[in-house]
């Protein structure tokens, strides 16, 4: 039976889920906001393309990146690191949107970290096949402020991790709108993505489109 009444609402929120002290999925946080963060993307993207970046070890990412905000990550054969222009376009990242710096801040909340001001917006485009293996977010200078991870896009599987890389690490599903946040006694945790399964999501085609928020400077 339906009950006709409520057929209008939103969703409810679901609960939090934890994965430990420090570390927490919001389902479908970012939901209400999907077709605007993916609109502000394709802005950034116009300005500062998506490309696939070459690790210290001299490997070709699978993962296309880029970024908005003052501070952007780059990895490069000398290491990785935060700047404030892109190598690409020899200019400035585009700007990060307040739609974006809220969104982040009211996740961080949500998760028991209050007042996060990310000053850089890692954004990652997964195709089928695309990984992410195991690493720890290290080059942001002060573990004290939360990574926020939005997922948008096709399905992805998270791998959650513990503090050494060989640690045994749980595998998260995450979809469209799921935030991730971890900071606190999690903030070092290792994490990746197994390679993405072939899908179609009506708003991005054959791709998974993940933020991440940091502090680092
Ligand atoms: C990252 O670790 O930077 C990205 C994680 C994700 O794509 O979910
Ligand atoms: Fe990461």
């Amino acid at each position: 039976m339906t009950l006709g009444l409520f057929d209008d609402l939103p969703p409810a929120p679901q609960a939090p889920e934890w994965l430990e002290p420090g570390a927490v999925v919001l389902r479908g946080f970012a939901l209400p906001l999907a077709a605007d963060l993916l609109q502000a993307v394709a802005h950034i993207e116009a300005h500062a393309p998506f490309r696939h970046l070459v690790t210290p070890g001299g490997k070709r990412m699978s993962v296309a990146m880029t970024n908005c905000g003052p501070l952007g990550w780059i990895s490069e054969r000398s290491g990785y690191r935060y700047g404030p222009v892109d190598p690409e376009t020899g200019k400035r990242w585009p700007r990060m949107p307040s739609l974006f710096q809220q969104l982040a801040r009211d996740a961080a909340e949500a998760a028991g970290f209050a007042g996060f001001a990310p000053d850089a917006c890692l954004v990652n485009r997964y195709a089928p096949g695309t990984r992410l293996s195991l690493h720890q977010d290290r080059d942001e200078g002060n573990y004290a402020h939360p990574i926020v991870s939005v997922s948008l896009g096709i399905p992805a599987v998270f791998l959650w991790g513990g503090a050494q890389r060989a640690d045994k690490a749980r595998r998260v599903p995450l979809l469209h709108g799921d935030v991730v946040v971890w900071g606190g006694p999690a903030r070092l945790r290792f994490h990746g993505v197994l390679p993405l399964r072939e899908a179609e999501h009506p708003l991005t085609g054959a791709h998974r489109i993940n933020l991440t928020f940091r502090r680092a400077g």
